[in-house]
């Protein structure tokens, strides 16, 4: 879709009726697709939240490169992928560590030859405070939390530059913005990563790399449902859980597929250095009693 200018505001094109989207592995019938031979690195895609941004990516025509430890569950969420007509392949890739990543950015331009997109959304849950962190699980958290983001733009950005521009979206959390207890590493990098997204939206813009964040709140992925599964009654809590967001339920993957598809395209054209709050009003609630 082209992009609009003010004169345009009045004709906008009402999206054709029908689109098809399933839950889990989308599918498109229209030909309206926002990121049509774009090619794209989603880290931590083999399940949860980067299997949803990998799904939607897809059916909006992007080429994929799906990057994970998990290789069993990476080759998984690959091979259904590319049932449904999508591009795709994976790479075994530790986002913390600095050849793994060369590696990963290397095999992505022996595939397709530029990068236009990258989402840094490896990242690990971690529940302690300062004084029960040990300095070795501080490092593994923010390794692969904020480091992991560091190096995967570090060397994505030249091919990025070298394409013309192009999007980096960092999943961060509304952990960035408001804590809870015991939660010393998982919110320093998520706060970082707020930080490292404003930074490179300020140095990069000259090349046309837009950079942005979102931060999810209550997603339901294998780590929501870990965190679940700590409870006595796992189906209890989730549902005490749910009970508290403004629109009554847990957030899908696909919810935040979309607002990365949306990052990712023109129709975003005009932001950088932004977070979006994918929360279901979580942060706009100031709890009274
Ligand atoms: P998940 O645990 O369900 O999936 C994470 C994926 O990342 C897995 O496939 C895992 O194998 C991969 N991964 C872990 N360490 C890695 C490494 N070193 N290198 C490459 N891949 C690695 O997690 P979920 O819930 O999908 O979270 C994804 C991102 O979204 C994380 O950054 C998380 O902090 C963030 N987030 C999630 C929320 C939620 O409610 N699910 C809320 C706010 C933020």
């Amino acid at each position: 879709m082209s992009r609009m200018t003010g004169l345009d505001l009045y004709s906008i094109p009402i999206a054709s009726p029908g689109k098809m989207k399933t839950t889990k592995f989308h599918q498109q019938e229209s030909n309206e697709m926002k990121l049509q031979n774009k090619v794209a690195i989603v880290t931590g895609a083999a399940m949860g939240i980067g299997q949803g941004i990998a799904s939607v990516f897809g059916r909006e025509g992007a080429k994929l490169v799906l990057a994970d430890v998990n290789i069993p569950e990476g080759q998984k969420t690959t091979s259904e992928l590319k049932k449904r007509g999508v591009e795709a392949f994976f790479v075994e890739c530790d986002v913390s560590k600095e050849d793994p990543v060369k590696v990963l950015v290397a095999t992505a331009i022996e595939k397709y030859g530029t990068i236009h997109i990258l989402v840094n959304n490896a990242g690990i849950g971690f529940y302690k405070t300062v004084l029960e962190t040990t300095s070795e699980e501080w490092d593994h958290c923010l390794g692969i939390n904020l480091k992991g983001a560091f190096l995967c733009s570090k060397y994505a950005i030249p091919h990025i530059q070298a394409a013309g521009g192009g999007s980096i979206i960092n999943i961060a959390s509304v952990h960035s913005y408001q804590n809870s207890s015991r939660e010393a590493a998982y919110a320093a990098s998520k706060g970082g990563l707020l930080a490292l997204t404003r930074q490179m939206a300020i140095d990069y813009g000259k090349d046309k790399i837009r950079v942005n964040a979102i931060c999810p709140g209550w997603i339901y992925t294998p780590n929501v449902q870990r965190i679940f599964d700590r409870y006595p009654d796992p189906a209890k809590f989730r549902q005490e859980v749910e009970k508290r967001q403004l629109l009554g339920r847990i957030g899908t993957i696909e919810d935040v597929g979309e607002a990365a598809a949306f990052l990712a395209s023109d129709e975003s054209s005009y932001m950088t250095g932004s977070s979006l709050m994918v929360d279901n009003g979580m942060t706009a609630l100031l709890e009274s009693w």
